[in-house]
Order: C-alpha cells, then structure tokens, then sequence
C-alpha cells in the first residue's frame, strides 16, 4: 500500500468518502425497496438520478482537473503511462443510467414488469459499485503517488482546493 500523503495534497480521499457514502446508501435502498410498490420504486429512481449524475459530475471533475493534468505532466516528461491515459473508460456507470431510463414509466408497469426491472438494476448496479470501489483505490494508491511524484507541493495543494469546490464540499 502506497504511504499516506499530507491531508492538504490528498486529492482524492475526501471526494471518495462522498462517493462511497453514496455507494452505501443506494446499496442498502436497494437492498430494501419493494419493487411491487410503485410509489417506492418511483421515489428510488428519482434519488438514484440525481446520485448517478454525482458520480458521472466525480468523474468528469477527476478528468479535467487531475488527469488531464497529469497526462499533460506526463507527457512534458516523455513518460507514458496506459492506466492514465484511459482511467475512466470504464462504462458501467452508463449501463446503471441507461437501466434507470428504462424505469421512466415504472409507475404504470405490472407488479411483474416491476420485479424484472427491479432485478435489473440492482445487478446493474452491483456490477457498477464492484468496479467502482477497487477504481478509486487505484486513484488513491497508483495516481495519488503519481501527483506526488510529478507535481510541486503547492500545485497540488491548489488542485486539491479546486477539486474540494467543484465537488461542493468546501
Ligand atoms: Fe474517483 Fe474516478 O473515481
């Protein structure tokens, strides 16, 4: 395991306590809401919405503040790194929504139609949180020491106040 950077550099370990926080709630939600009930399921969706667009938003703010960043440094450096270059091509997050579309008139459905989607999401979902957790160790233990490595204390001190207020939790 990589050794723990300063808190005021560590780009990545608040916004992922936000993230798995999420990852937490939605797992237990959807472990306990009853697809038969379509006000339930209704409710569900609409929270789910609004999560799954605060992990793409954690994804898109990670690409243009730190890895662009990063592969640009990298590049001056003439270094080349694969796991940089594609850390976010990864598309389960966009099989969770393109279920959750599939919801849209879940209200209306059978109780059976419910059960159905109901199972597919979760699955959707399971697979998506199995690749999302060991995806932000590696951000925290591959590319953390990578900025360490490539950038001056103070500019990631910068980045990481950036990165704090683009995720609203500053
Ligand atoms: Fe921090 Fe790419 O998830």
């Amino acid at each position: 395991m990589a050794p723990r950077v300063p808190d005021e550099i560590d780009v990545f370990t608040a916004p992922h306590s936000r993230m798995k926080e999420l990852v937490n709630i939605y797992t237990q939600k959807m472990q306990c809401v009853d697809f038969r009930d379509g006000p339930e399921v209704v409710s569900l969706l609409r929270g789910l919405d609004f999560t799954l667009r605060e992990f793409k938003s954690h994804e898109s703010i990670e690409n243009i503040f730190i890895m662009d960043q990063l592969k640009n440094r990298l590049k001056q450096r003439q270094i080349t790194n694969t796991a940089v270059c594609d850390c976010h091509g990864d598309n389960r997050l966009a099989d969770v929504v393109q279920v959750l579309k599939t919801g849209i008139g879940v209200r209306q459905s059978s109780i059976g139609e419910r059960l159905r989607f109901g199972l597919r999401l979760q699955r959707a979902f399971d697979d998506f949180v199995s690749n999302f957790i060991p995806h932000m160790e590696e951000e925290e233990q591959v590319f953390q020491p990578l900025l360490v490595e490539h950038f001056e204390y103070e500019e990631l001190k910068i980045l990481k106040e950036v990165v704090l207020k683009e995720h609203e939790l500053v």
